[in-house]
């Protein structure tokens, strides 16, 4: 059997924030001198059984309030870092929430001197990354223009912005302005729609919103029109299997319509979201999907080859990562 992790990959779609793990959400609360999330590790994991979104952004929120310094956000990234390099990731555009950490009354420059400075680590080991600032849709869409100024002195670190938390009731359309200006400063687009919101929020998202990319995007399947505008327009989807499952968008992995989305000829790439609180990283995502949905060599092949053509990686840099699959291909055979 192929060994997943060592397919080159990029992963697209992981929130910085959701990699906290319970054992490092109790180190920095301990250094920071903080009150613990929880009595212990063992009891703060069984929390993490979700009915929806909601359910999970509220744990997610809270187990957050840990991180204060630059050091821990750069400790964060750094884990993260290390556990993507073993699961294959050679490139990496890494999503954080600066609102939500602004509003504990932690700096901008700590959030990503912090984060950037373990983007620095990562690239001088060979694990190319970016990072990608969300705002967030349930707060009005006035914090996220300040938000985006406040991020102005820090823009040569940040290549795009993103909108995500709670999605339905708050469609993309309200943040038209904030990604206007986002794009005019040079940043790409990017948002998650189609998770629990409806198909709506995806055409919003592309035509509002100007995003290049949507993250999830899986309820975009029960509208024909628009499959068929995101086959021609070859718009990315990043694709959360496991988040899908824990947060009950897909009732099961086995009914997960991943392998529809390839058979539909869309670029869908397979991400983990938040892995410390889904089961696992991007690896053990792809490896939900081989072993549930039955996926051949050739799809997960296709997932490592789409990962890096959704990226914003230079077309140059797309080639030559999509060749090293096809020689990991090689290899198996
Ligand atoms: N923030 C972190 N994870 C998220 C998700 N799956 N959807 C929306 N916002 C998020
Ligand atoms: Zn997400």
């Amino acid at each position: 059997m192929s060994d997943i992790h060592a397919i080159p990959k990029a992963e697209l779609h992981v929130h910085i924030e959701g990699t906290l793990e319970p054992e490092m959400a109790f180190a920095l609360a301990e250094r920071n001198g903080l009150a613990r999330p929880a009595a212990s590790i063992e009891e703060l994991r069984a929390r993490y059984r979700f009915r929806d979104l909601q359910s999970f952004l509220d744990i997610y929120y809270a187990n957050m309030a840990v991180l204060r310094t630059a050091t821990d956000f750069h400790d964060l990234a750094g884990a993260y870092f290390r556990r993507a390099a073993a699961q294959g990731v050679r490139h990496a555009e890494v999503f954080f929430d600066p609102q939500a950490h602004l509003a504990r009354g932690v700096p901008m420059q700590a959030v990503v001197e912090g984060l950037y400075s373990a983007v620095e680590e990562a690239r001088a080991r060979g694990l190319s990354a970016d990072l990608i600032m969300c705002f967030l849709r349930d707060v009005p869409a006035e914090d996220a223009l300040r938000t985006l100024r406040r991020a102005e002195p820090f823009l040569d670190r940040i290549i795009g912005v993103g909108l995500d938390s709670a999605e339905v009731g708050h469609p993309p359309d309200a943040f038209a302005e904030v990604f206007s200006l986002a794009r005019t400063m040079g940043l790409h687009a990017v948002a998650h729609a189609g998770e629990e919101g409806p198909p709506a929020y995806v055409r919003t998202a592309l035509d509002v919103l100007g995003a290049r990319r949507i993250d999830h995007g899986i309820r975009a399947l029960e509208d024909p029109r628009l499959v068929a505008r995101l086959r021609e327009e070859r718009v990315p989807l990043t694709v959360c299997p496991l988040s899908n499952v824990r947060l009950r968008v897909v009732d099961t992995l086995s009914a997960h319509p991943l392998p529809r989305m390839l058979s539909e000829g869309l670029l869908a790439t397979v991400n983990s979201d938040d892995p410390a609180y889904f089961g696992g990283y991007v690896a053990d995502n792809y490896a939900a999907v081989r072993d549930e949905l039955g996926l051949s060599q050739a799809e997960l092949r296709q997932l490592a080859v789409n990962s890096f053509e959704a990226s914003f990686l230079s077309g140059e840099r797309k080639a030559e990562l999509a060749a090293e699959v096809f020689a990991w291909a090689l290899e198996q055979q």
